[in-house]
C-alpha cells in the first residue's frame, strides 16, 4: 500500500461550497456530438466513464451560450431551457460517483460556423447550415476559417454578456457545481483580449483596460448572478505566440482583476488566436505549467495546469512545487478514462481513493492490492 496520506494529487480541496475529492480534473474537450445543442447518450457514457474512472472534477466541453457561439453545428449549448434536462442526466450520474460536474461555457466568436475538427477546420457557408459569426473586428481567422465576422456593436456585446449569465444559470439548473468561462484559444473573449486580433477604437479596444473589459464584464455579471456556493473560474491563453500579442504580463493583470471579482481559479492554456503563427499546439505544457506557477504565486489565485500531463509522478511534482492547485488532463483521459486508477497505484491508498463498489471487490484495496501489483510486474516484465 502506498503512503497515500502524503499525496497532493489525492488530497481533497474545498472551494466555496464544493469539495473535490482529488485534484484530478478532466480538461474540457469538444466532441461535436449534439443535435441542436442537446447532449445525448454519447455524453452520458463518455463523461460517465471519467467519473467511474475516479476524476475529482469533470469539466464538460465548450458549450455555446448562444447558437451563434458554437464552434460547429454539433457543439452542445445552454442557450435555451430545453437544453437543461439532457445535461441533468449527465450531472446526476457524475454526482452518483462522487465526481463534481463542471462545464465550460463559451462563445466561439470568429472561430464559429466551422466543420467539426475531425473533418477539418473550414468555415461552413450560411447556405450549408453555417451562420454569421461575430468578433471584435471584421477580420477572418484565416487558413480555412475564411468567414469574416461581423464587428460587434456595444449592443451585441451587452447581449453576449447577458447570454453568458443566462447560460450560467441554466448550468446551475442542470446540476453543474463548477463553471469555467472559456476566455482562451482565440474564441470570442480571447480575441477581444489580444491586441493582435482586437483593432477596435472604442471602449472595448486599444488599451489593456479596454481589451479586458468584455471578459471582466462577463466575469462580474456571471459571478453576481450565481449562487455563492457555485465555483467560477476562467480558462485563459497565457500566450498567443503572435507578434505584439497577449502574454504572461497581461495574463497576470487579468488574473488579478478576475481575482478581485471573486473568481475561484485561473486555468492556464495558450494559443489558437491566429492561424499564421508556428507552434506545436498540443505540446505547450512548459508554457502553461510555468505560467500557472507564476500566476498562482504572484496573484494568489489557485491555478490549473494543463498539457501533456500523462505521468502521475509529473502531476504530483507540479502540485508539490506549488505550480498549480488543479491538474487538468485531456488526452490521457481519452486514452484511459480510468487514468486515476493508475495514479492511485502510485500515490493513493484506501483512505484517499475509492473504486466504484462494482469494481472495488475485485480490483480495489481489499485483498486485491497484490493483484494490482502483479499487473505492474507483468507489464514491466513484458
Ligand atoms: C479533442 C479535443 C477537444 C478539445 N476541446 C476543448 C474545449 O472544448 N475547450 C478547451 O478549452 N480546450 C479544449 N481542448 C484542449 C484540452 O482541454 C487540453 O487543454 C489540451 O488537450 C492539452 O491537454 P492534454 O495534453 O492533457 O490533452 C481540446 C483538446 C482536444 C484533444
Amino acid at each position: 500500500m502506498n503512503s497515500g496520506n502524503k499525496s497532493l494529487l489525492f488530497s481533497p480541496i474545498k472551494i466555496r461550497g464544493v469539495t473535490l475529492k482529488n485534484r484530478i480534473v478532466v480538461s474540457p474537450m469538444c466532441t461535436y456530438s449534439c443535435e441542436d445543442g442537446m447532449v445525448n447518450d454519447w455524453h452520458l457514457v463518455q463523461y460517465g466513464s471519467f467519473a467511474t474512472g475516479g476524476a475529482g472534477l469533470v469539466v464538460c466541453e465548450a458549450t455555446g451560450v448562444e447558437a451563434r457561439g458554437r464552434i460547429a453545428p454539433q457543439c452542445p449549448g445552454l442557450w435555451k431551457d430545453q437544453q437543461i434536462e439532457p445535461w441533468q442526466r449527465v450531472t446526476r450520474f457524475l454526482k452518483s460517483q462522487g465526481c463534481v460536474p463542471g462545464i465550460q461555457i463559451a462563445h466561439s466568436g470568429r472561430k464559429g460556423s466551422t466543420v467539426p475538427t475531425w473533418i477539418g477546420r473550414d468555415s461552413i457557408a450560411d447556405k450549408d447550415g453555417g451562420w454569421q459569426t461575430i468578433g471584435p473586428t471584421a477580420e477572418a481567422f484565416g487558413a480555412g476559417v475564411t468567414k469574416v465576422p461581423k464587428e460587434a456593436t456595444v449592443e451585441d456585446i451587452n447581449d453576449i454578456t447577458s447570454a453568458f449569465v443566462a447560460a450560467a444559470l441554466r448550468a446551475v439548473k442542470a446540476g453543474f457545481e463548477v463553471i469555467e468561462l472559456h476566455f482562451a484559444h482565440g474564441y470570442l473573449v480571447s480575441s477581444f483580449l489580444s491586441p493582435a486580433t482586437n483593432k477596435r477604437t472604442d471602449n472595448y479596444g486599444g488599451s489593456l483596460e479596454n481589451r479586458m473589459r468584455l471578459g471582466l464584464e462577463i466575469a462580474e455579471s456571471v459571478r453576481k448572478a450565481l449562487p455563492d456556493d457555485i465555483v467560477l473560474g476562467a480558462r485563459v491563453s497565457v500566450a498567443d505566440y503572435a507578434d505584439n500579442g497577449w502574454d504572461l504580463k497581461q495574463s497576470l493583470e487579468f488574473a488579478k482583476r478576475l481575482k478581485q471579482l471573486s473568481l475561484d481559479f485561473f486555468d492556464c492554456s495558450s494559443g489558437g488566436l491566429v492561424a499564421n503563427v508556428s507552434y506545436d499546439c498540443l505540446n505547450t505544457n512548459e508554457v502553461h505549467i510555468k505560467s500557472a506557477a507564476v500566476i498562482q504565486k504572484e496573484v494568489g489565485i489557485p491555478t490549473g495546469a494543463v498539457g501533456k500531463i500523462t505521468d502521475p509522478h509529473f502531476a504530483e511534482q507540479i502540485l508539490r512545487d506549488n505550480g498549480a492547485t488543479l491538474i487538468f488532463i485531456g488526452r490521457a483521459f481519452l486514452n484511459n478514462p480510468h487514468w486515476p486508477y493508475m495514479a492511485a497505484d502510485a500515490f493513493a491508498n484506501d483512505t484517499n481513493f475509492k473504486y466504484p463498489n462494482q469494481y472495488d471487490w475485485c480490483i480495489g484495496w481489499k485483498g486485491f492490492a497484490k493483484w494490482r501489483k502483479d499487473i505492474h510486474k507483468d507489464t514491466n516484465n513484458n
